[in-house]
């Protein structure tokens, strides 16, 4: 891991949002200025500057204590790539993990997949991003099973967050709240919800945590009743009556991602629970 060092690497800041920003729209994703600005706050983003100072390369980690942390925004700039630039960049924040004893964990896109893998990082379960469109305010959509999430319900969210995913992020889903407190539900008896959040492209929605199927669905269809316009999601493969409900409302199969972990397949938390993931930045 030697070579990192060459790369002249610097941790981002706020005023390097916009720079971030054109990186990530370069290749099409989804993140807006307040994604970047969390990952600054609460993370690391290591970038490559180029002689103007904008960053033609990214990674961010983002710790949650006290096992793991989330590695994202793996980006190079189009004619930067095949240049082993990822592949450093990753390894610095491998480096940068293990100092802190935290398991690094990704979602990796089959580009990605490829970087990852020589470095050490195994599987641990498939995930799909789904996409489609859809048309407004549809009150009747929601079941008597759920009710839209006050601020009051963010710390049992958390406490329910954490022991499907395996660490508490009250942080973020406080953040996904605040973006769009409409398209935030729980279930009655408070052991499940779903949030939302715009994207740049497409409102993403997750996560979304469930006790069984059924509710995942009561949830999904809440959310989806109150969404307008273009809609992300990122569901665990396991779950087929969700990838059917998608189907009957026309969204499509947009790309597979891979769950890895560095040294490390069993999955964190409780993936019975985990129906959709907060998307491949956040985990
Ligand atoms: C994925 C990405 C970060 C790779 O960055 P990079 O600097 O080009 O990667 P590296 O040069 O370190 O590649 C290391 C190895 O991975 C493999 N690899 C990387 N990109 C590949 C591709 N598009 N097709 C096939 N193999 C690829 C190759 O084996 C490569 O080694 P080689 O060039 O010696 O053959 C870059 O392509 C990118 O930004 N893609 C779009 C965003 C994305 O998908 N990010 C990953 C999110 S999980």
């Amino acid at each position: 891991m030697a070579s990192t060092d060459a790369l002249q690497l610097k941790a981002l800041s706020e005023s390097d949002v916009a720079g971030c920003m054109a990186l990530s729209a370069e290749t099409g994703w989804n993140q807006t200025p307040d994604d970047w600005a969390l990952f600054m706050r609460h993370g690391t983003v290591f970038g490559l500057p180029d002689s103007d100072g904008r960053p033609v390369a990214t990674a961010a980690i983002l710790p949650y204590p006290d096992d793991f942390a989330w590695i994202s925004m793996v980006l190079v700039t189009a004619v930067r790539r095949r240049a082993r630039i990822g592949t450093r960049i990753l390894q610095t924040c491998c480096v940068e993990l293990t100092r802190r004893g935290l398991v690094a964990v990704l979602d990796a896109t089959p580009a990605g997949e490829r970087v990852y893998r020589p470095l050490g990082f195994e599987p641990m379960f498939g995930l799909t991003r789904w996409q489609g469109a859809v048309a407004g305010r549809v009150d009747g959509e929601l079941s008597a099973d759920t009710r839209l999430m006050s601020e009051r319900d963010i710390r049992g969210v958390a406490a329910i967050d954490a022991a499907a995913f395996g660490a508490n992020r009250e942080f973020l889903l406080e953040s996904f709240f605040q973006r769009a407190p409409h398209l935030a539900f729980v279930t009655q008896n408070l052991d499940g919800f779903v949030l939302a959040r715009p994207g740049r492209i497409a409102t993403q929605i997750g996560p979304l945590i469930a006790a069984n199927e059924a509710d995942a669905m009561a949830l999904l269809r809440a959310a989806l009743g109150m969404a307008h316009g273009p809609v992300f999601l990122d569901i665990a493969d396991r779950w087929k009556a969700v990838a059917d409900l998608l189907r009957q409302k026309e969204f499509t199969m947009q790309r597979p991602y891979l769950r890895m972990a560095l040294d490390r397949s069993a999955p964190f938390g409780d993936p019975a629970r985990t129906f959709v993931v907060a998307g491949p930045e956040f985990g």
